[in-house]
């Protein structure tokens, strides 16, 4: 194990993937140029994020609903959100996203490249999100625009930029509350956004920084977070043609979303999520001050060796059970199902669109830089 690591896990022009894999045996935790401490490793990953006292999630001094919370607070929180994510509240809106879906795999064109992640994903995440929520289409453009700065902010590592992105998003969401707040009062059903301005706390209403730090949560980093998903399955699919043809050919639900968890699980794009310990902490050997500032380190976690053998061996079923894409304890992704629908619904509608999907001849796919995973650019010809 190192004490300190000479680099920050980020350098420009590595893979993520092929970094983590190579520093993950001899070293399971390492310390990045920020201090923090990475766990690469499946097995300590897991029992982080299993440890919700000794590895508190409240790492920001912004208030962030329901990730920043611990214990109770946290509890409380989840429970009055997560009915909003659960398959009865999701169902009306399956068809909604088979349409959005249905309507940009058909307008793509055809015959030039079009980017899975920018063209296919963004817009689809988008057009998905705004869709159950209630926003207005006429948004559509903005928030492509706040998706495109958001991932530049964070790549440069710029803390004053990334702020200023993150101000700019609650601008626009106070801008959505604000036409909202009559019908918020009344008692007409209305839509996503005003039955979360109506929800109720531990008795009392959520204040308007909790409103907009929760649909922050389900929008800002998610919205990125699906773009480059469709980016790393369109990818996967196009360089595997042989299962591009299975899945168009027809398969269940069920597998098809194992088959998805599962190219995800091999190239994670969701890279890391931080914690800090409330106690001095020993890990893979490594004594922890009190106070550490810890990153789970997702996408090398997936590739874990000891539990997946070959990190890109594909195996849907036999990998499913520790894959950990959507996170693992009591903060794992209360986004899982509407993720899966939404990855479900883009991948199926791309299939039925197409004939075949190829890289783009001359226009190779660029990966993202870390601490963003995936791909940055992945241009297709579809067929
Ligand atoms: C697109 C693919 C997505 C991936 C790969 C993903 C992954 C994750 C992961 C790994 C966590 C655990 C964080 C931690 O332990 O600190 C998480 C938490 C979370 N996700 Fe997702 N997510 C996705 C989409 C979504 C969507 C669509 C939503 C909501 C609409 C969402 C809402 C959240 C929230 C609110 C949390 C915090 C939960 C908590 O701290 O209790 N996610 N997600």
């Amino acid at each position: 194990m190192t004490d300190h690591m000479p680099d920050d896990l980020s350098a420009a022009g590595r893979d993520l993937r092929a970094y983590t894999d190579e520093l993950r045996p001899a070293h399971p935790v390492v310390r990045n140029v920020a201090g923090e401490w990475v766990l690469l490793r499946h097995d300590l990953v897991v029992s982080a994020a299993e440890d919700d006292v000794t590895f508190s999630s409240a790492v920001s001094r912004h208030l962030q609903v329901p990730n920043g919370l611990d214990g109770d607070d946290h509890a409380a929180f989840r429970a009055v959100l997560d009915p909003f994510l659960s398959a009865e509240a999701l169902a009306p809106f399956v068809p909604v996203f088979e349409g959005i879906a249905a309507d940009l795999a058909a307008s793509a064109p055809r015959g030039v490249p079009v980017d899975a992640v920018a063209d296919l994903g963004t817009r689809f995440a988008v057009r998905a999100q705004s869709a159950w929520l209630g926003w207005s289409p006429s948004l559509e453009d903005r928030l492509v625009g706040w998706v495109g700065e958001n991932h530049a902010a964070t790549r440069s590592g710029d803390r004053l930029w990334t702020q200023d992105v993150a101000e700019d998003f609650d601008a626009l969401i106070l801008s959505v509350l604000e036409p909202r707040r009559e019908a918020a009062a009344g008692d007409e059903p209305g839509d996503v956004t005003v039955q979360l301005m109506r929800t109720r706390v531990r008795g009392r209403r959520l204040t308007d920084d909790e409103i907009v730090s929760v649909l922050r949560n389900w929008t800002g980093g998610d919205l990125g977070s699906l773009a480059l998903c469709v980016g790393v399955v369109v990818h996967h699919l196009a360089t595997h043609p042989e299962l591009q043809d299975r899945l168009r050919g027809g398969v269940a639900d069920a597998e098809l979303d194992a088959v998805v968890d599962e190219i995800l699980r091999i190239d994670n794009p969701f890279v890391s999520n931080r914690r800090v310990t409330t106690c001095p902490v020993e890990v893979a050997g490594v004594a922890l001050p009190a106070g550490a500032r810890v990153k789970l380190h997702w996408t090398s976690a997936n590739r874990d060796e000891d539990v997946f053998g070959t990190p890109d061996d594909f195996d849907p079923a036999g990998h499913a059970a520790a894959n950990l894409v959507y996170g693992i304890g009591r903060h794992a992704c209360p986004g899982r199902l509407l993720s899966t629908v939404d990855l479900r619904v883009a991948v199926r509608a791309l299939l039925a669109a197409t004939t075949s999907i190829t890289l783009a001849p001359g226009q190779p796919a660029e990966r993202e830089i870390a601490p963003v995973g995936g791909w940055a650019r992945v241009p297709v010809l579809l067929g």
